[in-house]
């Protein structure tokens, strides 16, 4: 059974573009994964459809409301499954995570308020709460689309070709090396001789010498 994803969020259609284009449409296309968005309105009881409400003890912002969020996760969930909490202050995404979450079977994505959600959903409804980076999103839609993405290339068949995942940065701990394509002279800038050697050893050589430069310039705390 592929894995099914589902989505809770207040605002749906921001993940449209996302799940027609590129490399994970085609995998959804492709049955390796499927994925359902949902309006949390849907859930909400009152006429006005409302989802938030202001906090207990005062402050700026809204708070997403316990109701909609239990009885939308109690719909959705499965014996199992991972209920996961998109936030900022939640365990950072890293290659593991998404590789772990990958070969789950069933999981389901709540979005929330960037000014938070009533804690009583965090308690009971959510088993994991996962972060994508130290920014704030104005909610955590994004985020999730984030997290798909990234779990899904650990998917067998999504990616074309297994190797474009064993070689790329952060499996090996460093950053990529340069790619180039034709046209080998582009506006007087010409591709590094070596490249074109057909010499696969000092291509290899070369461009480990470029992960290790990249990767001292840009994230030296890899190195350690
Ligand atoms: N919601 C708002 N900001 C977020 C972040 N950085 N990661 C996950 N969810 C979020």
């Amino acid at each position: 059974m592929p894995l099914s994803i589902d989505v809770l969020t207040l605002f749906p259609r921001m993940l449209d573009g996302f799940l027609t284009e590129s490399i994970l449409g085609k995998g959804l296309a492709a049955g390796h994964l499927a994925v359902r968005v949902h309006d949390l309105r849907a859930w909400s009881t009152d006429k006005h459809r409302t989802a938030d409400d202001r906090p207990f003890g005062g402050g700026a912002g809204m708070v997403m409301k316990p109701e909609p969020v239990f009885a939308a996760i109690e719909q959705l969930q499965t014996p199992g499954c991972r209920r996961i909490y998109l936030t900022p202050d939640g365990t950072p995404l890293s290659p593991a995570l998404a590789q772990e979450l990958s070969r789950e079977q069933h999981l389901v994505f709540l979005s929330g308020h960037y000014e938070g959600i009533d804690q009583r959903i965090r308690d009971r409804v959510i088993d994991q709460e996962i972060s994508i980076g130290d920014y704030v999103l104005t909610n955590g839609t994004l985020a999730a689309a984030v997290v798909i993405d990234a779990l899904a290339r650990f998917i067998p068949g999504v990616l074309g070709e297994e190797k474009s995942l064993t070689h790329e940065s952060f499996t090996s701990k460093l950053l990529d090396f340069p790619q180039y394509t034709r046209p080998a002279e582009f506006r007087g800038m010409s591709v590094p001789e070596v490249l074109l050697s057909g010499n696969h050893a000092e291509i290899e050589k070369w461009r480990v010498a470029r992960q290790l430069e990249k990767t001292r310039q840009v994230r030296p705390d890899l190195l350690k």
